[in-house]
């Protein structure tokens, strides 16, 4: 009967989820500039892919605009963690815009890496999604070095100038199982290809990948926090079922969850991405208790302490006015 059914009811926390120091960092930055310059504050691009971020510091006052040129001479704009190609940082120049560089220093590695690798006339085959600001940034630092391979079959198929000098790169927010099928793919095709000197997948998203595998195989639904636009959210719903979740969906509210899904559900997953605040997946975790779901046990795949300082544009105009 239901209230033996209910015994059985429980949910998988991961751990860790949400907010990465990447996000932290660059949402504060968002914070910290309200209140040092007063609004409006404009920011390129979402600063980080989550909408209730985003709806929360327009409320602030932060204006979030698609592109510099939309930002009124002399003011100041933000760039968002997934980072920008240097033509951005020339187009600001030219409005005279203040900037404050949010771009995760994870990101900025990457950025490094193209440029050392492209100033040494290496082919680089950059793995990711093709439209991500994230790649698209990266991309920009060296249009003419830089392939794109977008999937394990892409791999198959891409063409390089020289494959006796060919390194690869990848986006920070892949699934790294699929990444490594890509590389290896690839490597059949190149064998002269080149690692890149350290991961390109970051910690945070190889860490929430982690979790979501050990509980993967004990869950029938698991339920991700995450808006559609965030890439290493949409990875984990893939890379649950992949490892053997019966069902899994991305909400970015407690309220998109369809009460149908939980229909013959013993264990509930529950994860958020990168990007997301703690308060939604609390949200989502009263959701589920209120169904039954009350018992929670934590899934711990690693510990996180990494923390960034702020971007230094930002921490001298705070230290100047005391
Ligand atoms: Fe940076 Fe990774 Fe977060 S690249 S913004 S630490 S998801």
């Amino acid at each position: 009967d239901q209230a033996v059914a209910d015994q059985h009811k429980r949910v998988l926390l991961a751990a860790p989820r949400g907010y990465c120091a990447g996000v932290d960092r660059a949402v504060v930055t968002v914070q910290k500039a309200l209140d040092l310059y007063g609004p409006p504050v404009y920011v390129r691009k979402q600063i980080v892919h989550n909408k209730h971020v985003v709806a929360t510091l327009e409320k602030r006052g932060a204006i979030f605009v698609d592109e510099t040129d939309e930002v009124p001479e002399g003011a100041t704009v933000i760039f968002s963690a997934h980072g920008i190609a240097p033509v951005v940082r020339d187009q600001a120049r030219a409005l005279s815009l203040r900037t404050i560089d949010a771009t995760c220093p994870l990101v900025t590695k990457v950025h490094r890496e193209a440029r050392r690798f492209a100033s040494d006339d290496y082919d680089i085959l950059l793995i990711g999604h093709a439209g991500h600001e994230e790649v698209v940034g990266t991309s920009g630092e060296a249009p003419d070095n830089i392939v794109l391979v977008e999937s394990p079959e892409h791999a198959d198929t891409v063409e390089v100038r020289n494959p006796e000098k060919l390194v690869w790169l990848s986006q920070t927010t892949l699934s790294v199982d699929e990444t490594m099928e890509t590389v290896r793919r690839l490597k059949q095709r190149f064998p002269k290809l080149q690692d890149p000197p350290s991961d390109d997948i970051c910690y945070a998203t190889q860490n929430r990948q982690l979790a979501v595998k050990q509980m993967a195989p004990r869950t029938d639904l698991m339920i991700v926090v995450g808006s559609r636009n965030s890439s290493n959210s949409v990875r984990l719903v893939e890379v649950a079922v992949e490892h053997g979740a019966r069902d899994g969906h991305l909400v970015d509210y407690a309220d998109e969850i369809d009460e149908a899904w939980l229909a013959g559900v013993t264990t509930v997953g529950v994860t958020s991405g990168a990007s997301v605040p703690e308060i939604l997946v609390r949200d989502v975790l009263d959701f589920l208790a209120e169904r039954g779901y009350a018992d929670v046990e934590a899934i711990t795949a690693a510990e996180e302490s990494l923390l960034f300082a702020l971007p230094k544009e930002l921490r001298r105009d705070l230290k100047a006015a005391g």
